[in-house]
């Protein structure tokens, strides 16, 4: 498929081969626990391949045609070597975290990466005697944070509250002249808009639960590498911990990566409306967006990205702290709703605490986060009119 077009590739990424010349467009749902072998020498041969490194299945957990299907697909969307399912967004990043860390190591992560990162520091890294340091790539210099033991920077980019877009081939430089890999959540571009491993990351991570799904109707998570290297160890780990998802939900997934780019163009013509509408309004003191030309990440944006989804945040201008709250309630359209990427608008009151942990956000005006969905644009504006009127006036 080398040549041909990204729209094309992702379209036919993972189709099914035909047999005796016909065949669906779309690969089975191939739901099993048990593979079953014509003889104990076939069952001992795809073990063997399978330990030599070959992705093929000798039972369920290991995914059959579906799951390969879809990580082919991932593959082809992140332009990486190998592509690994796990059940969640968050267990995609504890499995990088746990398959490149050990006791005694130290990590750098940026310090807007989402939240639960730091729980999984908490509740786990610190357990295993692995440090995790967080750096403010705006503030502080990689280069000086690097020690000897440091043997992961984990970066998200744009971070998933204020979305701060990091400079993400320098990052990535200064790391990889040192051999520390850089691992990447690059769940707000689904893919499509950012391809972090062509921008010198050795690994993305993505909640395929949002954009790459895209319905809100499946938890899941992608993890892609850009080395045979890197895919043994993570392999190995993804073992270790059972990691598998049902077959249905892989299909979704692949269903849903079919008109990623669609849907994604769209969120960004409704967003970067509602962007535009609310730096115009007087209620509004400041629009994090970052494709709206005066967004500190613009110039890097415009370099490294494609395109912008479907999130938007905005702090009140002159208003207390239970502004936002009442704002999210007066909401018709907008469900109040801690995910996003599927085709509905959500809002999210941003907790302050969560902010106070970014090092580029200075303010305690109440922050609010849309998901900008697929409805008509219009009354979407109309929705966030009536919520400013009936919470401020
Ligand atoms: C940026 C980002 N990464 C990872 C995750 C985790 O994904 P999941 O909810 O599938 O565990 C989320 C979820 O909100 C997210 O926003």
């Amino acid at each position: 498929m080398s040549g041909a077009g990204r729209h094309t590739q992702l379209l036919h990424a993972g189709a099914p081969t035909l047999r005796d010349g016909a065949g669906p467009v779309n690969v089975p749902v191939v739901r099993t626990s048990t593979v079953r072998f014509a003889t104990q020498q076939d069952l001992e041969s795809r073990q063997h391949r399978r330990a030599a490194g070959e992705r093929v299945a000798s039972y369920g957990r290991h995914g059959l045609d579906t799951h390969q299907a879809l990580e082919d697909a991932l593959s082809t969307l992140e332009g990486g070597h190998r592509a690994f399912l796990a059940p969640s967004g968050l267990s995609a990043i504890t499995l990088v975290l746990l398959a490149l860390l050990s006791p005694g190591d130290h990590a750098l992560v940026s310090d807007s990466v989402y939240a639960p990162v730091r729980r999984v520091d908490k509740t786990l890294l610190q357990r295993l005697g692995i440090t995790v340091e967080y750096f403010s790539p705006a503030h502080d210099d990689l280069a000086a944070l690097i020690r000897p033991e440091t043997k992961l920077v984990y970066l998200e980019s744009p971070s998933s509250l204020l979305f701060e877009v990091l400079d993400l081939p320098e990052l990535a430089a200064v790391a990889r002249e040192r051999g520390v890999p850089v691992a990447v959540d690059n769940t707000w571009s689904g893919g499509w808009f950012q391809q972090p491993l062509r921008l010198g990351a050795n690994i993305s991570i993505q909640a395929a639960t949002k954009y790459i799904a895209g319905h809100s109707d499946v938890m899941q998570g992608a993890v892609v590498v850009d080395s045979p290297a890197l895919a043994e160890r993570i392999a190995a780990t993804h073992e270790a911990l059972g990691l598998a998802i049902g077959a249905d939900d892989a299909y979704l997934s692949l269903r849903g990566l079919r008109t990623l780019p669609l849907r994604l163009a769209q969120h960004q013509r409704n967003a970067t409306e509602v962007a535009q509408w609310l730096q115009r309004h007087p209620q509004v003191g400041r629009v994090f967006y970052p494709a709206l030309p005066d967004d500190p990440g613009h110039a890097l944006w415009q370099r490294d990205f494609s395109g912008a989804s479907g999130l938007v945040s905005f702090a009140f201008r002159d208003a207390g702290a239970s502004a936002a709250s009442a704002f999210v309630d007066a909401l018709r359209w907008f469900a109040i709703g801690a995910s996003w990427g599927g085709y509905e608008s959500l809002a999210l009151v941003a907790p302050p605490e969560r902010l106070r942990e970014h090092r580029t956000w200075q303010g305690n005006a109440p922050v609010v986060r849309l998901h900008v969905g697929l409805e008509d644009p219009q009354d979407l504006l109309a929705d966030l009119d009536q919520a400013f009127h009936r919470t401020l006036t």
